[in-house]
């Protein structure tokens, strides 16, 4: 017959990610009935493990976090039946080859759609690339490779992966993740800016004085050091998670609610992007601190990290929008490990009330009276607006309020995890929430030059003890943008 089948190789089968993340939003998804009615699961890598010992693997990270019925375990037991490993190397044509062979044994005859997920370091995934393209892609239907970053490490190296791949893939078969965008909240920024006439008039340089997005992580790379060593907190998190955000916080109504509309918009923000310039830009490294008798360990005691690293944990950034729209506004970003918390979010400040006829029942500090809107991203999700209001009672004093969306009291159902939705979305073909290569390179294109000049200097990052706040320098650079930042009171 006609039927189809989708087979996922997850290619990098016992690795960090595979483990924590991809397994479990598989497993969620064939729980909530989304997987289609044939499918199967690789998982393909080098160590030798039989079909057997990758789904016990894959049990172990399995919870019935959805909901506690009891038939979980039922489907969880279900959902590993269909799960298979192939041991091979990801550089050979002939290992990939023996996979095809027993995924075609699985797909009998149905249509096939196949989709690798590539979980495996950069260098490697080129090899993977040509090996599962040349020897495991579909005769019938569709053949789609989810790629994670790193995307390179500048615009150069991004541009040579992207022609590598495109040897192998048409730029409609290449899914390139940034895990930020499967997010509730952020998948949300359209619908509160454009659904809600509160917020869309509002949007502007006319009404916005900053915007913030914040990432903080209350622990450090513990054990992801070789990795992180080549990267840094800038291209780790700033370059992808939060300049995704600013794009489709700032970009411009999209003609419709089509995939490339809304790329087109957001490319055309970055392209709008003012260079960031090496004084708007603060750096800072965690060392080691000791509290309440625990010593916490500083970046360089990762024994994966060399010793005088320069590596930056944590950054600060003012970039700037020049377009009609954002013309002056800050948005600042912040990222940073081993913090005092973890939490991400954005921060719309609003300006001040021209003329307002409270100033002097609102305090001397009158930057605290503006309003803002807090968008939290995690955890604990919630949409929140700091307005003023009276304080009961006699005489006329004001205080900040919170008008307060907080999800798990509004919402019953749990938020489901961002690879769930990247998964699903991959698919059924919907791309929205892909990077486009354009957009990768206008995202390169803007943080590159600031990149090379920060190694070529060897700026010393700001030391900041672990479990603190981070380097002071994000106060000066904010503050020299007559900005405050709004996480901290
Ligand atoms: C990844 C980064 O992209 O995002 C990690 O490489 C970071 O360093 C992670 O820890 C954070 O993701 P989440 O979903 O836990 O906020």
């Amino acid at each position: 017959g006609n039927e189809s089948t989708v087979s996922i190789t997850v290619v990098g089968a016992s690795g960090d990610l595979a483990k924590k993340k991809i397994f479990p939003a598989l497993f969620a998804l064939y729980y909530e009935g989304f997987l289609p009615k044939h499918f199967t699961v690789y998982g393909y890598a080098r160590s030798k493990m039989t079909d057997a010992e990758l789904r016990d693997m894959v049990s172990r990270t399995l919870t019935c976090r959805i909901d506690q019925r009891e038939n979980c375990s039922e489907k969880m037991d279900q959902f590993l039946k269909r799960c298979f490993y192939h041991s091979g190397q990801y550089d050979s044509q002939e290992n990939f080859a023996q996979l095809d062979k027993k995924l075609k044994e699985h797909e009998a005859e149905r249509i096939s759609n196949r989709l690798f997920y590539l979980s495996v370091p950069p260098n490697i995934f080129i090899d993977a690339v040509r090996c599962a393209s040349s020897s495991a892609s579909s005769s019938n239907g569709w053949t789609r490779v989810i790629v994670e970053k790193p995307f390179g490490r500048d615009s150069e190296s991004s541009a040579a992966l992207t022609k590598s791949l495109k040897q192998y893939l048409e730029e409609d078969q290449i899914f390139r993740i940034d895990h930020y965008l499967g997010k509730e909240l952020v998948e949300n920024l359209s619908v509160l800016r454009f659904s809600n006439l509160i917020f869309e008039p509002l949007w502007s340089r006319q009404y916005i004085r900053n915007v913030q997005l914040i990432f903080s992580e209350d622990f450090g790379t513990e054990g992801r050091g070789g990795y992180f060593d080549h990267y840094g907190i800038i291209r780790d998190i700033m370059q992808n998670h939060l300049l995704q955000i600013l794009a489709l916080f700032a970009m411009e109504t999209p003609v419709s609610l089509d995939v490339e509309d809304i790329r087109n918009e957001k490319v055309k923000v970055l392209r709008s992007m003012r260079p960031i310039q090496l004084e708007d830009v603060v750096i800072g490294q965690y060392k080691s601190h000791t509290k309440g008798g625990i010593t916490y360990p500083g970046y360089t005691d990762d024994k994966t990290v060399p010793p005088n690293s320069l590596t930056p944990t944590f950054a600060a950034a003012a970039l700037f929008i020049n377009n009609a729209r954002w013309d002056g506004v800050p948005f600042l970003m912040k990222a940073g490990k081993a913090l005092h918390t973890k939490r991400a979010e954005i921060r719309v400040q609003f300006r001040h009330v021209p003329g307002n006829l409270y100033n002097r029942n609102i305090g001397t500090d009158l930057d605290q009276a503006t309003n803002e809107l807090v968008i939290r991203v995690q955890p604990d999700e919630a949409i929140y607006l700091k307005i003023n209001n009276k304080v009961p009672g006699l005489g006329m004093r004001l205080d900040r309020s919170n008008l307060n969306l907080h999800y798990a009291a509004r919402y019953s159902k749990e938020i489901p995890d961002a690879y769930e939705r990247l998964l699903l979305d991959a698919i059924e073909g919907e791309r929205r929430l892909f990077i486009r290569s354009d957009e990768l390179d206008a995202a390169w294109s803007l943080f590159t030059p600031v990149l090379k000049e920060l190694e070529e200097r060897k700026t010393l990052p700001e030391y900041y003890p672990y479990g603190s706040r981070g380097p002071v320098g994000a106060h000066y650079l904010a503050a020299r943008y007559n900005v405050r930042w709004g996480d901290v009171g």
